[in-house]
């Protein structure tokens, strides 16, 4: 892996499989933007990557559970970068973080539809251009294969709410987005795919769910950048992966009048127009 000269987001870095991420894309020459709340880890990151003596880090703080700082974060990285080669999309609460009972974001809408889709759905939008500019490009989308069909009736799952089903109908969004983009971004040199990076990682979130794990973080790493960097995947676009291998999402992945339905709630949700 070379990545000197490039630059990548990879929100939700300052912990799990996120960090491992931005860790290895450093290591590779890349400058780096990493992101989450906490500071303090941020810098420990930051600090290991200097160490390193290749990449570069810089910090971008946002809460994703807050769509203006979505945007804050996206203005921020379109003012200070000429160029981003690689978005990876993977700031993410699990099903039990902060509790089993529904909650909601700054902005009123189902807490892990809000976190772990609608922010990535935004930021993702608003940096298109400057993954455009810097074609070719990729994003990459960390869903799961815990996937929950969406009732557009319900989006905010104010009935029958569950934390794990929250959490697969937002972890099926990001992948239904990824459909969707992909089918947008024929032709501009802009790939998208989205995965399931590998099951029960021994991180903060499986850990707060009461799981035992059952694979490493390095495992999800390798899968993650299998597709934001491997070679095989050069073009490749609007694919689901379970961890190395290709496969088929929930049938309402590829369902297109659901996804159309998804883009056109999610546009007017952030405050974008259709395109
Ligand atoms: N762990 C697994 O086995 C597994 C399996 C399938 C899919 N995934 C997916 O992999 C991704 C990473 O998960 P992980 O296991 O590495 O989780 P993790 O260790 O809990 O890390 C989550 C990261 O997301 C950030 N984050 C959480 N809420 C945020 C918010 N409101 N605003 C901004 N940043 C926020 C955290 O930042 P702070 O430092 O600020 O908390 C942290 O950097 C998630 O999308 C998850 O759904 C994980």
């Amino acid at each position: 892996m070379n990545m000197a000269g490039k630059t990548a987001l990879v929100t939700g870095s300052t912990d799990g499989v996120g960090r491992y991420v931005a860790a290895r894309l450093a290591a590779a020459g890349a400058k780096v933007l990493i992101h989450g709340r906490d500071r303090a880890r941020a810098e420990t990151l930051a600090e290991e990557i200097k160490r390193q003596g290749q990449g570069e880090a810089v910090f971008y703080q946002a809460d994703l559970s807050s769509l203006s700082e979505a945007r804050q974060l996206a203005q921020a990285v379109i003012a200070g970068h000429r160029r981003l080669d690689l978005f990876i999309s993977n700031a993410g609460i699990g099903s039990q973080n902060q509790g089993p009972q529904r909650q909601t974001s700054a902005d009123g809408h189902e807490l892990r539809f809000a976190v772990n889709y609608l922010s990535g759905f935004l930021l993702a939008r608003l940096l298109l251009p400057l993954l455009k500019a810097s074609a070719p490009s990729r994003i990459v989308n960390v869903a799961s294969l815990g996937q929950h069909p969406i009732d557009f009736d319900d989006v905010m799952i104010t009935r029958g709410y569950s934390g794990s089903r929250a959490y697969a109908q937002s972890k099926l969004s990001q992948i239904m987005f990824t459909i969707d983009l992909a089918n947008e971004l024929k032709g501009s040199g802009v790939t998208v795919n989205a995965l399931h990076p590998a099951t029960y990682m021994n991180t903060t979130m499986v850990r707060a769910g009461g799981i035992t794990p059952m694979s490493t973080v390095e495992q999800g790493g390798e899968a993650i950048l299998h597709l934001a960097v491997g070679d095989d995947m050069a073009g490749k676009s609007g694919l689901f992966f379970n961890g190395m291998q290709q496969a088929r999402a929930n049938p309402q992945a590829y369902d297109e009048t659901a996804r159309g339905q998804l883009r056109a709630l999610s546009l007017k949700l952030t405050g974008l127009s259709a395109a």
